[in-house]
C-alpha cells in the first residue's frame, strides 16, 4: 500500500465511523474528502520510445498492449493482429533487436526501448534482404502472416547466417501461416541468407 492510499484510508476511517454512529451529524456536516493528485488512480502514463528510428512521446493507458500502440496510435498497421493470445506470431516485431510478439507486451513496458516493425525494414528505397527473398520466392499468399514471418527470419539470420531447411522451420515455428504450406517461406529465407552472404549486409 502506498503512502497516499494509506493516508486516504486514515482520513476516511474515522469519518465513516462517525457518520455511522451519528446520523444527524451526517446531515449537518457532510464530510467531503478530496484525493490528492498523487492518490488519484492513474489513467495514463507518458512513455518515450523509438520506432523505426523515429522518437515518440505518447500517453498510454497501463493496460494498452504494444501491438495496439503501434497500430492504433502510431498508425503502423504493417504489424498484424491475428490471435491476441501469443499463438500466431502475426504481431512479431523487434525490440532492441530481439524478436517479440507485440501482443504479449504492454506499451508501458516499451518505455525507453527501440522498436523495429516491418515498415522499418527497407532503407534508402531498397528492400531488406528478407523482403527481397519473399518477393523473389513468392513467400506469401494472403500476406497476413508475412510481416511477423519476416521479422522472425531476420532474427534467425542474425544468429545463423546459413540455416538449413530444418533450422528455418524451427525458427519460424512461432509464426503460423494458413496459406502457403511454408515451402516458399523456407525458400524465401534461404534466398535472403544468400543475399546477405553475397552483399555482407
Ligand atoms: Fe500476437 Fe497472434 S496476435 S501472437
Ligand atoms: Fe496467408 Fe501466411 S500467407 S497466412
Amino acid at each position: 500500500m502506498n503512502d497516499h492510499l494509506r493516508r486516504y484510508i486514515e482520513l476516511q476511517a474515522p469519518a465513516t465511523c462517525c457518520l455511522l454512529s451519528h446520523p444527524k451529524q451526517r446531515l449537518a456536516q457532510p464530510t467531503v474528502l478530496e484525493l490528492t493528485e498523487e492518490a488519484r488512480p492513474m489513467t495514463t502514463k507518458n512513455i518515450n520510445l523509438t520506432v523505426n528510428g523515429n522518437a515518440h512521446s505518447v500517453d498510454v493507458e497501463p493496460r494498452l498492449l504494444l501491438v495496439h500502440l503501434l497500430r492504433d496510435i502510431l498508425g503502423l498497421t504493417g504489424t498484424h493482429l491475428g490471435c491476441d493470445t501469443s499463438s500466431c506470431g502475426a504481431c512479431t516485431i523487434l525490440v532492441n533487436g530481439k524478436s517479440l510478439k507485440s501482443c504479449t507486451m504492454f506499451a508501458v513496458q516499451a518505455d525507453g526501448e527501440e522498436i523495429t516493425t516491418v515498415e522499418g525494414l527497407a532503407s534508402d528505397g531498397k528492400y531488406h534482404a528478407v523482403q527481397q527473398g519473399f518477393w523473389e520466392e513468392h513467400g506469401l499468399q494472403c500476406g497476413y502472416c508475412t510481416p511477423g514471418m519476416m521479422i522472425s527470419a531476420i532474427q534467425l539470420l542474425e544468429r545463423n547466417s546459413d540455416p538449413d531447411d530444418q533450422q528455418i522451420r524451427t525458427a519460424i515455428r512461432g509464426n503460423l501461416c494458413r496459406c502457403t504450406g511454408y515451402h516458399n517461406i523456407v525458400n524465401a529465407i534461404k534466398f535472403a541468407a544468400k543475399v546477405k552472404q553475397e552483399t555482407g549486409a
